[in-house]
């Protein structure tokens, strides 16, 4: 079928969202393994977020940083897995013409912001270690205010603009989306105007939000092993070497995975493997960062434990 025959079909009301085709059984074993990672990826990140807000101590560029990851990790994670968990219960794949498009612009924008955040941070740590000196001056609260204001920013421009061009497509006849969520390169698939512009917009726009702050994370971290390796004892050479290592492995999936994604055009080959690809950059990395960033983090734990402790002795008090 052309592109043209098709334009006379019927509009696109509703889709539907294939994701995992497993066997029937299977499903209610996906159920529980996803419903266990969403509820570790927020009550993790609602921690964080709770501790950095409520110790004035850790009102620290790096903390508030981590904050902002974590509000924003919560919300990401929920714009794409309540909507699948509950496909697994029900079966129900259908999702109407809006609920998509308004799936596809919160994971976009903040996909975006978290990209842009993520290199905050580490820009945040190569002030730190390898520039100790002049770091209070360098990364001022200012600074700090606009890094995380820019990365919100950033997300919501990049991402209006992309549902903008998508939302100019027409979608008739086939609405089938084999994905578990409303991604841009399925709903092109499927549209049935030329899509060649609205490819291209991607390709920039997706570039624009991953390979400068890939870039720029791997400038700081580069800097940052340089400096580790000059440590001379070799205990706190290896400790810092584990937490630089562990944080620049989970932002390299991250950034890795978007732009195999959303960048690289595809083979067949990787097209298929699409939907594995995007399990890490959607669900994944939320999931562990909060443990790489700040159960590392000894000033961080103490003021968990202090926070979880006062909780404690709250209730206990309430109860006598
Ligand atoms: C997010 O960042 C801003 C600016 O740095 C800060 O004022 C705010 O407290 C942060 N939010 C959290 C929850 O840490």
């Amino acid at each position: 079928m052309s592109k043209t025959e098709t334009i006379n079909q019927t509009m696109v009301t509703e889709f539907i969202l294939l994701g995992f085709k497993t066997v029937p059984e299977l499903q209610i074993v996906l159920f529980v393994v996803f419903l266990g990672i969403y509820l570790v990826t927020m009550a993790g990140n609602i921690l964080i977020a709770t501790v950095v807000f409520t110790n004035p101590n850790l009102h620290k560029p790096m903390y508030l940083f981590l904050g902002n990851l974590s509000i924003l990790e919560s919300c990401y994670t929920s714009t794409i897995l309540p909507r699948l968990l509950a496909s697994f219960i029900t079966n129900y794949k259908g999702i109407s013409f809006n609920g998509c498009f308004l799936q596809f612009y919160f994971f976009a924008f903040l996909a975006g912001a978290e990209s842009y955040l993520l290199s905050a941070m580490s820009y945040d740590r190569y002030l730190a270690i390898c520039k100790p000196l002049h770091y209070a001056t360098l990364m001022n609260s200012m600074l700090c205010i606009q890094l995380s204001l820019t990365s919100w920013i950033a997300g919501i421009v990049a991402s209006a603009f992309t549902t903008g061009f998508t939302l100019q497509l027409t979608f008739c006849g086939h609405n089938e989306i084999d994905h578990f969520f409303c991604d841009y390169t399925p709903l092109l698939r499927l549209s049935c105007s030329e899509t060649q512009q609205a490819e291209i917009v991607m390709m920039v726009l997706g570039s624009a939000c991953t390979m400068p702050p890939l870039l720029l994370t791997l400038t700081s971290y580069i800097c940052i092993i340089m400096m580790i390796l000059k440590i001379p004892s070799t205990t706190g050479r290896s400790k810092a070497f584990a937490t630089c290592s562990s944080h620049l492995t989970v932002v390299s999936i991250f950034y890795g995975t978007l732009i195999i994604v959303y960048i690289i055009p595809k083979s067949s080959a990787l097209k298929g493997l699409n939907k594995v690809f995007s399990l890490f950059y959607t669900i994944l990395t939320p999931m562990i960062n909060p443990f790489i960033y700040s159960l590392r983090n000894r000033e961080f734990k103490e003021a968990c434990g202090k926070q979880l402790r006062k909780l404690y002795n709250l209730r206990t008090t309430q109860e006598t």
